[in-house]
C-alpha cells in the first residue's frame, strides 16, 4: 500500500532535505550516500555537485561497494557531505560505521544521519538497533562530530498511530483498507501538527541530525 507511510515519509523527506540546505554544499562538492538503496535522495543534490552511491555488494544502483569489514572506497577527507538515511539501526557495528564517515569527510564537511527511534523491527539484511534522543547524539558526539541540529520526525502519539496502524490495515477488510489508511493518516497528521517541535525531538519515529567534523 504505497500511501501506508505516506505523511511520515512526508515529513523525513522534508526533514532531508532542509538539512541537505543547511549543510550548505557549493558546486563541485561530494555527496557521499553511505547505504544507499534506490537513492531515494538523489534528486536534492543540487546541479553541480557530485552523488556517489554506496552500498552492499549486490545493489546494482550504488556506484560503490562496501567491502566486508565496512570499509567503503572513498579516499580519506573527500567528501562534503555523508548521508546516511535510516541506515544505521541495520549496521552491526555503529561506530565503526561512524568512524568510517568520520574518516571519508573532510574537515569541516557533515554528517547528515536519519535513523529510527520507535519503529518495529525491519530488517535489511539485519535489524539491531534503536535510539533515543540522548543516546544517537551521545553516540555521534563519541565520534567527535559536533551535532549542529537534531530534530524529530513524528511525535509520541503519531508515532504510536503509524504503528497501530501498521499493524492493524492488515486485518481490515480489504474493501475499506484504503479508507482506512487514509483516516489513519489523516489522525497521524493532525495529531503530530499539535506536537511541539521540542517534544517531536525528545521521542520520535525516525530521529534527522546534521552534525559537523572539526575544521
Ligand atoms: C532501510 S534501507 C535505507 C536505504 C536508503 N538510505 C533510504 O533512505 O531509503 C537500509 C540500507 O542500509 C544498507 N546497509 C545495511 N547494512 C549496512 C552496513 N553494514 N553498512 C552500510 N550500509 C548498510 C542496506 O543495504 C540498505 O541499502
Amino acid at each position: 500500500m504505497s500511501s501506508q507511510f505516506g505523511y511520515a515519509n512526508r515529513r523525513l523527506n522534508r526533514a532531508v532535505r532542509e538539512l541537505v540546505l543547511k549543510s550548505g554544499l557549493a558546486r563541485g562538492a561530494t555527496v557521499v550516500d553511505y547505504g544507499c538503496a534506490d537513492r531515494p535522495y538523489v534528486q536534492l543534490v543540487p546541479y553541480g555537485v557530485n552523488y556517489v552511491g554506496v552500498d552492499l555488494p549486490g545493489n546494482p544502483e550504488a556506484d560503490l561497494e562496501i567491502a566486508a569489514d565496512g570499509a567503503i572506497p572513498v579516499p580519506s577527507g573527500t567528501a562534503d557531505l555523508v548521508l546516511s538515511t535510516q541506515v544505521l539501526e541495520h549496521v552491526d557495528d555503529p561506530r565503526a560505521y561512524l568512524a568510517e564517515c568520520m574518516r571519508v569527510l573532510r574537515p569541516g564537511g557533515t554528517l547528515l544521519l536519519t535513523t529510527h527511534g520507535i519503529m518495529y523491527y525491519h530488517p535489511d539484511p539485519e535489524d539491531y538497533w534503536r535510539w533515543t534522543c540522548a543516546g544517537i547524539r551521545r553516540l555521534i558526539e563519541d565520534q567527535g562530530f559536533s551535532v549542529l541540529e537534531l530534530r524529530g520526525v513524528l511525535g509520541l502519539v503519531a508515532a504510536s498511530l503509524q504503528l497501530i496502524q501498521d499493524r492493524t490495515c492488515w486485518r481490515v477488510p480489504r474493501r475499506v483498507r484504503r479508507l482506512y489508511v487514509a483516516a489513519m493518516q489523516m489522525l497521524i497528521a493532525l495529531s503530530d501538527r499539535r506536537d511541539t517541535d521540542a517534544s517531536r525531538a525528545t521521542n520520535s519515529w525516525t530521529i534527522a541530525i546534521l552534525a559537523r567534523k572539526a575544521e
